[in-house]
């Protein structure tokens, strides 16, 4: 599976940060249950690679990756756990190299032209633009279409049920990424029967 197969099976990638391997067994199931097939499993908590093990076990119909792939070493630990795609806010020239080497499904994070057509550059088509209310939102991903038609998006940062529709609209963006799927409660928790009623609306999009 190729990273334009992976945004073209959903028309949200949900943003997941988990504190353990059970929860995020827990959340990723509701998410599968309300439609969504494919998860992205950050890399903002030292479970995070047990997790994606975890899930990748559970959940075998589901297209599961790592997020906040932020360096060679991460890439492969995340490959090694079983990740089938990586994410990235940013692209270095060694992340590049690391993840075209080992041909792995990768979506680098770029938030300007000229970090697009670098991308394109190194081989990447497909690309997260992030933070993507802060950078300028759809409105900058229509007029970036016009120069680089060739280059699919999936904005994440600030996306949310209120605005996503404006970006899937694009031809550039079949799909985009947040966290609202999986907001905490007051608690700190994760209602994992909210979350199914969450993506079954996001299957709506
Ligand atoms: C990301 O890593 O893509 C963002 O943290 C998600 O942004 P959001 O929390 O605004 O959805």
């Amino acid at each position: 599976m190729n990273v334009r197969e992976v945004m073209s099976a959903t028309k949200v990638i949900p943003v997941l940060a988990f504190k353990g391997v059970d929860e995020a067994v827990e959340v990723c199931g509701a998410l599968v249950e309300g439609g969504i097939p494919v998860l992205e499993i950050t890399l903002r908590h030292p479970t995070a690679l047990d997790a994606l093990e975890a899930v990748s076990k559970a959940l075998p119909q589901a297209i599961v990756g790592a997020g906040t792939v932020m360096t060679p070493a991460q890439a492969e630990q995340a490959r090694a756990a079983g990740a089938r795609f990586g994410v990235s806010p940013g692209l270095t020239p060694t992340l590049a190299e690391a993840v075209q080497a080992a041909d792995w499904p990768f979506l680098p994070g770029v938030s300007s032209v000229s970090e697009a057509m670098r991308a394109t550059e190194w081989g990447f088509d497909a690309l997260k633009f992030f933070p993507a209310s802060a950078s300028g939102g759809a409105s900058f991903l229509s007029a970036v279409g016009a120069v680089l038609p060739q280059v699919l998006f999936c904005p994440t940062g600030g996306v949310k049920p209120d605005n996503a529709a404006d970006y899937l609209a694009l031809p550039n963006v079949p799909c985009v990424g947040g966290s609202w799927l999986t907001k905490r409660d007051a608690d700190g928790r994760i209602d994992p029967a909210v979350v199914t009623d969450r993506a079954r609306a996001a299957g709506q999009l």
